[in-house]
């Protein structure tokens, strides 16, 4: 297997935290920010990044189904994200900066839905055969704030239609992800300012020379 000389050739960074917690905002910014400094930037998204794991999105947002239905969908549409896009972008040397990632789903589905951590550990395994991020960045926040965050405007997913209590869950499974491998993680204090919190996201690029 060539994996570990593919991952080191890339960069494979991840953005979490629960629904209204302000990532899209910053992805964004770091996304133009490397672009305009002419790097190989690869932005997707889970669950999706590719047409199957698109559909499959669909499927999971929007369609009613239990909690082990819902953690094969999203390890399903992993699994083609990674062989498809991921790890050829990595093997390429272009800097992968995705919208979730496998922590969301200890997160939603372990967290949120109490479905069982070590069958996630074992499809982990399975499905992405040791690769991981090299960096996570998570938004930390306050459910109750996220929640006022979420625009009233657009029609709630099977996630976002949740209350506090599984918001609170899901917050807490990101907390148990970070604990268990507090190396891979930067935690962001997501409940302030959108300029104060740009300035903590430079602050983590900065420090590793990726800004
Ligand atoms: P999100 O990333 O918030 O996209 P948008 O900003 O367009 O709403 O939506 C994805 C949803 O899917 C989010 O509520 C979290 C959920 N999710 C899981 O439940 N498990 C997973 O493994 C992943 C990747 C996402």
């Amino acid at each position: 297997m060539t994996q570990s000389s593919d991952r080191a050739a890339g960069r494979f960074i991840s953005f979490e935290g629960i629904d209204g917690a302000g990532k899209t905002t910053h992805l964004d910014a770091l996304e133009r920010r490397w672009r305009e400094a002419g790097r190989d930037v690869v932005r997707t998204r889970e669950p999706g990044g590719t047409p199957l794991a698109e559909t499959l999105r669909e499927l999971v947002l929007h369609e009613p189904m239990d909690a082990l239905t819902e953690s094969l969908l999203v390890f399903a549409a992993r699994r083609d994200h990674v062989k498809s896009v991921i790890e050829p972008a990595l093997a390429r040397g272009a800097w992968v900066l995705c919208d979730r990632f496998t922590d969301a789903t200890f997160a939603y589905q372990g967290g949120g839905r109490g479905f069982d951590l070590q069958v996630l550990s074992t499809l982990e395994q399975w499905v992405q055969t040791g690769l991981q991020p090299e960096l996570t960045v998570v938004f930390d926040v306050d459910p109750a704030i996220a929640a006022a965050r979420l625009s009233a405007a657009r029609q709630p997913d099977r996630f976002e239609a949740q209350d506090c209590a599984f918001f609170e869950r899901v917050r807490q499974g990101y907390l148990g992800r970070i604990a268990a491998q507090p190396e891979r993680f930067a935690t962001i204090d997501a409940g302030r300012t959108p300029e104060q919190v740009a300035q903590q996201v430079a602050a983590v690029f900065e420090s590793r020379g990726w800004w």
